[in-house]
């Protein structure tokens, strides 16, 4: 695993060059969601792919940017999940935005993940990797190399509301879930871009981040393997929860497709709790 990390940094300093230094605009090619793909996203792509090219352990790769899976060594043991660039509508208003990796061991399944890691790229390049039975790591970027800052765990209660989707296609219950945690005193803070808004939770000490189905998205807008189930293991290995709407855990997803998306709930413990009283999910 820890060559797929080291890898992962390596990447991380690439695509921050690519984001500082490449056109802003689209490709002339869509992705397996339908979504223009900017060649941000396309070269993003390309750097991850080229790197684990190298890799012999990883046996194959599937990316938000790819249809289908790409194989690429028989006997490797991981498939690595990821979305090259997430948020990259963001980029051209310098907002942050980031990338996602889950690492699957056999069937594409959130309980056969083993680890995940992101990459934010903001003011600073920061990462967060995740294996099983410990703490996430948090780590910043100097001149090139990594530096570990602190494992990372979530207060029982915190004070960010991060609500996604277009407010429009709310059901009711899920408008009173929000707003009421606002009327608690909970903050607004969303940015648009899932990697930095669930970041600013983790390391704020808590909060929740929803991405709920709407009428225009029955199945949310977030993609399970390489978006929902990595943060759902850093969530749950930081003390926290991740639910779909249904009161399922995210970590026990098992799509069918590999751009599948879900309904989303990340969150510390009391924001999780309130979820489950508006959505009357089962304890
Ligand atoms: P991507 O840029 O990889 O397509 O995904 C962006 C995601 C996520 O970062 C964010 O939370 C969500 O899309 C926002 O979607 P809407 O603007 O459609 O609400
Ligand atoms: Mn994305
Ligand atoms: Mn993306």
């Amino acid at each position: 695993m820890l060559t797929i990390f080291e890898t992962i940094k390596h990447i991380a300093i690439k695509i921050d060059h690519e984001i500082k230094t490449e056109d802003l605009g689209y490709s002339d090619s869509s992705n397996s969601s339908g979504e223009d793909q900017l060649k941000l996203d396309v070269k993003s792509d390309y750097i991850i792919e080229e790197a684990f090219k190298n890799i012999s352990i990883v046996k194959s790769l599937v990316s938000e940017e790819k249809e289908g899976v790409l194989e690429l060594h028989e006997n490797g043991k991981y498939t690595i999940c990821y979305d090259p660039l997430d948020g990259s509508s963001l980029a051209d208003v310098n907002l942050s935005v980031g990338s996602i990796f889950g690492i699957y061991q056999g069937e594409l399944k959130g309980e056969n993940l083993v680890a995940s890691a992101y990459v934010v790229y903001g003011p600073r390049i920061e990462l967060v990797t995740a294996i099983k039975g410990s703490k996430p790591k948090h780590y910043r970027a100097q001149e090139g190399l990594f530096n570990f800052i602190d494992e990372i765990t979530l207060d029982e209660k915190g004070n960010i509301n991060a609500p996604g989707g277009t407010q429009q296609n709310w059901c009711e219950y899920h408008k009173t879930f929000v707003d009421d945690l606002f009327s608690e005193g909970y903050r607004l803070r969303y940015s648009g871009g899932m990697v930095p808004d669930l970041h600013q939770i983790l390391l704020k000490g808590g909060g929740i981040f929803s991405y709920p189905a709407t009428s225009d998205k029955p199945y949310g807008k977030l993609r399970q393997l390489f978006e929902v189930i990595p943060f759902a293991f850093i969530y749950e290995q930081a003390g926290g929860q991740a639910l779909n709407d249904k009161g399922m855990r995210l970590m026990e997803l098992e799509p069918s497709h590999p751009h599948d998306t879900s309904p989303c709930f990340l969150g510390s413990n009391y924001e999780i709790t309130q979820l489950r009283d508006a959505y009357g999910m089962k304890n």
